[in-house]
């Protein structure tokens, strides 16, 4: 029997349009793997798929727009009654930060990185959890950030946000594997992406998108709760977080990080 962790059969990946989405997909991607695959840029979209579908790949795409949370919740519901899914990443997000003259985040810009780094991912999961809890099986990856360890001055809301999704993914993961369910959070340093490209501040220790891609894939195999990365830009943000927070601050200073 295929062991569905180690080789999922149907993958669903959202924000695929993307530097780690694309990576993931064309990763996963290959003879007797069904994707389905989201992001809003049809252009895009179609050139992932192609890619996937040179190796081998049956995919599948959905153009739609994630700040539409319940509408996503509910086209997840129908999509999941007919074809069941063995993984999930939980990948579309985005960022904002103060911009170049130091004004600030804007409020509807706030709005929508809740919507769609929180409301969306949580949606998401209440989209496909009823089939997974019917078959008593499937993962969900959910990609929170190494900001999440500790709030940036640079970007205080994004990392509110994968704070959110960090801490959501652990108490799902302790409520559903006795249920035959695994919950995965990923918390990448820095990777190659238009995300990445448009950040502030410094990007120590950066990696190239397929090479976080194969990490990840290969942790989600082994079912490693958190799948952080690089080393050792892990250990040190988590780091951040239990020291008092007026020495984090300081250190990150001293960074460059203080926006
Ligand atoms: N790159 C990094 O250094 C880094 C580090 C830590 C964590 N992460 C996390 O990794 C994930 C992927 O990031 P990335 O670096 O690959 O970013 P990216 O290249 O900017 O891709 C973001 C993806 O999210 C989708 N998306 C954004 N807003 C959407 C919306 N309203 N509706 C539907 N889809 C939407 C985009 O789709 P369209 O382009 O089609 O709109 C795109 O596919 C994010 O959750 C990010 O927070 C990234």
């Amino acid at each position: 029997m295929v062991n569905k962790r180690s080789h999922p059969q149907s993958v669903l990946i959202t924000g695929a349009t993307g530097g780690i989405g694309r990576a993931l997909a064309v990763a996963y991607a290959q003879p007797g793997v069904r994707l389905v695959l989201q992001g809003r840029n049809a252009d895009i979209l179609a050139g992932v798929q192609q890619a996937c579908e040179q190796v081998g790949a049956v995919v599948e795409t959905v153009v739609f727009d994630l700040k539409d949370a319940e509408g996503w919740r509910q086209w997840l519901l129908a999509y999941c009654a007919q074809q069941p899914l063995d993984l999930v990443v939980v990948n579309a997000g985005v960022n904002i930060n103060h911009g170049p003259d130091n004004a600030g985040e804007q409020w509807e810009q706030v709005q929508q990185l809740l919507a769609v780094n929180v409301s969306a991912v949580f949606a998401t999961v209440h989209g496909v959890l009823p089939m997974m809890r019917a078959r008593g099986q499937g993962q969900i990856a959910l990609l929170s950030s190494l900001a999440a360890h500790r709030g940036l001055a640079v970007t205080p809301s994004y990392s509110a946000s994968k704070a959110a999704v960090k801490v959501y993914g652990e108490g799902m993961r302790d409520w559903l594997a006795p249920q035959g369910i695994q919950v995965n959070v990923i918390m990448p340093g820095y990777v190659t992406s238009p995300m990445c490209e448009a950040m502030p501040g410094p990007k120590p220790f950066l990696w190239a998108a397929p090479k976080a891609a194969a990490h990840i894939k290969k942790r989600l195999a082994k079912n490693t709760p958190r799948i952080s990365f690089p080393f050792p830009l892990n250990f040190g943000t988590w780091g951040l977080s239990v020291l008092h927070p007026s020495v984090s601050a300081w250190i990150l200073r001293r960074l460059d990080y203080d926006g």
